[in-house]
């Protein structure tokens, strides 16, 4: 069994989205065995987002993601990681296959309303840096 690290981003949690991606998720076969509403603050985005730090976008990302309150997950399952990033549907909406959280629901690539962990590894380092063990109840 895996655990995936997932977060409902601010253009979903303003718009009052997150049970209908939660049901897209548990449609999914996904379990949410922790979840909490934060919001991060901008040190939290930037770690979070350091692998793009290089990137044009990073200073809007970081912006966007500390603008409104986020909820964060994790998520249980056979083959959890691949199988959210299948829920999620590709980071850009216009590329997303119908009936993905971010076909349905993602405004843009930048507002694309989820995250999910991309391997085993990043997994592991998201799931710690938002949840200590003893949150987290399978
Ligand atoms: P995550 O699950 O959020 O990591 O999405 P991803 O793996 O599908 O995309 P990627 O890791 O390449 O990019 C991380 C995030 O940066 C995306 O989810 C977007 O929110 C944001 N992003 C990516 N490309 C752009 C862009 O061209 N413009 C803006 N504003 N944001 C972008
Ligand atoms: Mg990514």
């Amino acid at each position: 069994i895996e655990r995936t690290f997932s977060i409902i981003k601010p253009d979903a949690t303003k718009r009052n989205l997150t049970g209908k991606i939660n049901s897209i998720i548990e449609g999914a076969g996904l379990r949410i065995v922790a979840q909490k509403r934060i919001r991060m603050t901008r040190e939290q985005a930037e770690t979070f987002y350091a692998v793009h730090k290089e990137r044009p976008f990073f200073g809007e990302l970081v912006d966007f993601m500390i603008s409104e309150p986020v909820v964060v997950q994790v998520l249980e399952g056979e083959n959890a990681i691949a199988k959210y990033r299948e829920a999620m549907g590709a980071t850009n909406p216009a590329n997303a296959a119908p009936g993905t959280i971010r076909k349905e629901h993602a405004l843009s690539v930048g507002e694309n309303s989820v995250h999910g962990s991309d391997a085993p590894e990043t997994a592991a380092i998201e799931i710690a840096q938002f949840f200590a063990g003893n949150e987290i109840v399978g």
